[in-house]
């Protein structure tokens, strides 16, 4: 059974172009791109699920048959590995989504930015508080980063947005907060500003795909209009939120892969891969074949 929690519905924006990975994203959503063994999308849903979502509402675009197919009941394939005895990898098949938690899908009609997609979602959200994740900000932690600030959420009952720490030149690729306090891992946000040229950035500490929001951020969303980039943009919803609620800032623990750039994911992908328990022992000694052969003989006593 999933945890208790507070938050029960879980926000995927997926409808985005991927244009950073073309032409592997022209016919398929960037969120179906395995790292190792298991698209990001999965690894996104785990994460909510781990921290006590049981309701995953992906707001998908023009190539969204992949994610529904991915998290549909294949009984073919599972008859068919079962006959074949591979018992464990129909079982990992069936678990792909528990039988208690129910996928809806809404169409973003075109992408016209992230607070767009949010918007997109308030007819399976309501009045209740929800996730937000973005599946191509892969976190790797001992405790999940959602479930992280579930708890946050729990004392705090205000919007939480996940934050990190990045190079002072790189504020240009992201919503960029200025908080009350930098010394707390978690802090109530005096302001944000999304993209800030580094010059102009009131910290180096950046919004990344983590956010808990409150339902009230809908009626704000309605209302802005097209902000950097010329898109309808969820750090000017959370500005304006700002005016009437609380909104803090969290450092979570666990280290993040942006996923939505190739040396991102590249990096994802050999550290996934040098931790997974079947395959990082052989991965780990292919790797040191790659080692330049000067070096390799300069180790040699
Ligand atoms: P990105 O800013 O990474 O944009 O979106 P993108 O279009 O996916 O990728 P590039 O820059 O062209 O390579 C961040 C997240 O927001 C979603 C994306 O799917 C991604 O998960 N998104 C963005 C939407 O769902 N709709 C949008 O209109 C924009």
């Amino acid at each position: 059974m999933s945890p208790r929690s507070l938050i029960q519905t879980a926000v995927f924006p997926v409808a985005g172009r991927g244009t950073r990975f073309l032409p592997a994203t022209k016919a398929s959503p960037k969120e179906m791109l395995p790292v190792v063994d298991k698209p990001l999308i999965q690894y996104a849903v785990e994460e909510a699920l781990a921290a006590g979502a049981r309701r995953l509402v992906f707001i998908t675009g023009a190539s969204k048959r992949a994610i529904e197919d991915h998290f549909d009941s294949d009984h073919e394939l599972e008859h068919i590995l079962e006959s074949q005895g591979k018992t464990e990898l129909a079982r990992q098949i069936r678990s792909v989504l528990p039988p208690y938690a129910s996928c809806i899908y809404i169409r973003q009609p075109a992408p016209l930015g992230l607070g767009h997609a949010v918007l997109c979602a308030l007819p399976a959200v309501g009045s209740e508080p929800f996730f937000v994740h973005l599946a191509d900000d892969l976190i790797q932690g001992s405790i999940p980063c959602l479930k992280q600030m579930a708890e946050i959420y729990d004392a705090k009952r205000a919007s939480i947005l996940g934050v990190e720490i990045v190079p002072r030149r790189d504020t240009d690729k992201y919503g960029i907060v200025e908080v009350e306090s930098d010394r707390s891992h978690t802090s109530r946000v005096r302001s944000i500003v999304e993209k800030p040229k580094p010059a102009d950035a009131p910290s180096n500490l950046a919004v990344v795909g983590r956010y808990i929001l409150t339902p009230s951020i809908f009626e704000h969303l309605e209302h802005i209009g097209r902000g950097a980039g010329g898109e309808i943009q969820l750090t000017d919803g959370i500005a304006r939120l700002m005016r009437e609620e609380a909104v803090y800032a969290y450092r979570f623990t666990g280290k993040r892969f942006d996923c939505g750039n190739k040396l991102g994911y590249l990096q994802a992908t050999v550290e996934l891969a040098l931790a997974h328990p079947a395959l990082g022992g052989d991965f780990r000694r292919y790797l040191n074949t790659l080692r330049p052969p000067a070096r390799r003989r300069a180790r040699k006593p």
